[in-house]
């Protein structure tokens, strides 16, 4: 196959195949069987924080209908399914005592996927903090690391004789920037720099939930952190310093410490980490895969004098972009420039990599009567795929490559004015629909196993 780039969108024989979802965003059920709240539900539940103002609710109501994603999966021939687990389903306080009845629906979950062949990959943290520890300030405070490590053994002692390959926590930065600094996700606090502990402690809890999980028996355990590659928007010295910098905050603060056991030099942003003795080291556990999720390349220019951080992003030239606008810009060659930049950067160091998360919204109708034909998603994908087989080429060890989304879904603060999926989602009627691109993905699994 030759995607809409012109590239071979096969990739090399070997790289497993994946779709990802997340709790918050497809399970509903917020109030069902025991299940304590989280940050999100108090975030959804303000309102002004969600453009549509929707709550997850029904939306796909995967508590209630996982059988139909089994179902789905099974029909994609996927290897793997990344789902995420909700931490007050499972542990409704965020301390203490466990929800046998959360417990259970990911038993069934798990089982279900097991017995059709589709290995459970779940993310232990996919930004669904329980209140009550955001209430006793949430990751600013070192003891939300102790309290993620507990509900860890919870769920590993629950589900370890069967799930082996774990991701730890999603995307650390978003939950640090955009949910600490500058509050445009949950807990919505806008702290600036004032934010950065929610790195260290999110970084620490990666660590000490993966020395848990190995004690449990794990095969695989990683975290999954979100990338980009940054370009300065011109040659200027003043732009070129402000990319430095956002690459800095973006990629290498959360990159570096877990892959070479230090934080890159943070002093030109003149901020500090509250770093114990022997973090580090927890930290930079050997982990046995590397999660990237990849979007988007990030142009940055440098921003004005008085404004409160020093640099701004800026449109991408010369490239369409997706739904999301202007800022989300389609340039598939940029995951081959950070893949190869970060083999180059990390080394020996760097274990093979997952991709976590790889997709893109357009917009497309609330209910439909037959498949979307979303051929802008089918380009967006074979465009990323076919970038990431042009990595391995040059040397990149990937070893799988996951879709997000399996179906559409809340999309946090975007609500459900996001499509994602695979799958068409009606989130009134919760009625599931795949797209072409659902049957394109499926024709690709299928012809790299030949
Ligand atoms: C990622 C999130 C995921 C989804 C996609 C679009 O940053 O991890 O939950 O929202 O973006």
């Amino acid at each position: 196959m030759v995607d809409a780039f012109g590239r071979p969108s096969t990739p090399p024989a070997g790289l497993r195949w994946s779709a990802a979802t997340a709790a918050f965003q497809i399970e509903g059920a917020r109030h069902g069987d025991g299940r304590g709240r989280s940050i999100w539900d108090d975030f959804v539940d303000t309102p002004g924080q969600v453009v549509d103002a929707t709550t997850a609710e029904p939306g796909p109501a995967s508590y209630e209908h996982f059988a139909e994603d089994i179902a789905l999966l099974q029909g994609l021939g996927v290897d793997r399914y990344r789902f995420s687990i909700s931490w007050v389903r499972v542990q409704p306080d965020g301390r203490g005592k466990p929800e046998p009845r959360g417990i259970a629906y990911y038993d069934r979950l798990v089982d279900g996927l097991l017995e059709v062949g589709i290995t459970p990959f779940p993310t232990l943290y996919h930004w669904d903090l329980p209140a009550t520890l955001e209430a006793d300030g949430g990751w600013l405070v070192r003891d939300t690391a102790e309290r993620f490590a507990e509900y860890t053994e919870i769920v590993a002692a629950a589900l370890g004789d069967r799930v082996k390959h774990w991701y730890t926590i999603n995307e650390p930065i978003s939950t640090a920037l955009q949910g600490y600094a500058i509050g445009e996700l949950a807990p919505g606090r806008q702290l600036l720099f004032d934010a950065l502990p929610a790195v260290h402690h999110q970084l620490l809890a990666h660590g000490l939930a993966t020395g848990v999980l190995r004690q449990h028996g794990a095969d695989a355990v990683g975290i999954v952190n979100n990338h980009t590659w940054v370009r300065p928007a011109t040659d200027s010295e003043a732009d070129q310093t402000a990319a430095h910098l956002y690459d800095l905050i973006h990629n290498r603060l959360f990159a570096d410490p877990v892959l070479t056991g230090n934080y890159p030099d943070l002093r030109p942003l003149g901020v500090d980490l509250p770093i114990q003795d022997g973090d580090m080291d927890i930290i930079a556990t050997a982990s046995d895969f590397y999660g990237v999720n990849f979007y988007n390349p990030t142009t940055i220019a440098a921003a004005p004098a008085d404004a409160p951080v020093p640099f701004v992003q800026v449109p991408t030239p010369g490239v369409a972009h997706t739904g999301f606008g202007e800022l989300w810009p389609i340039d598939p060659a940029a995951l081959t420039a950070f893949l190869t930049e970060a083999a180059r950067r990390y080394g020996d160091r760097l274990p093979p990599i997952i991709i976590g998360e790889n997709g893109a919204s357009f917009p497309e109708p609330d209910a439909v009567d037959a498949p979307i034909r979303d051929s802008d998603r089918v380009a967006y994908l074979a465009g990323h795929i076919g970038a990431v087989a042009d990595a391995i080429t040059q040397g990149v060890r990937i070893e799988e490559y996951t879709v997000w989304s399996l179906l559409d879904n809340f999309e946090w603060a975007d609500g459900f004015t996001q499509r994602f999926g695979l799958v068409h989602v009606d989130h009134e009627t919760s009625k599931r629909t795949p797209k072409r691109s659902y049957d394109w993905y499926r024709t690709l699994i299928a012809e790299s196993r030949r």
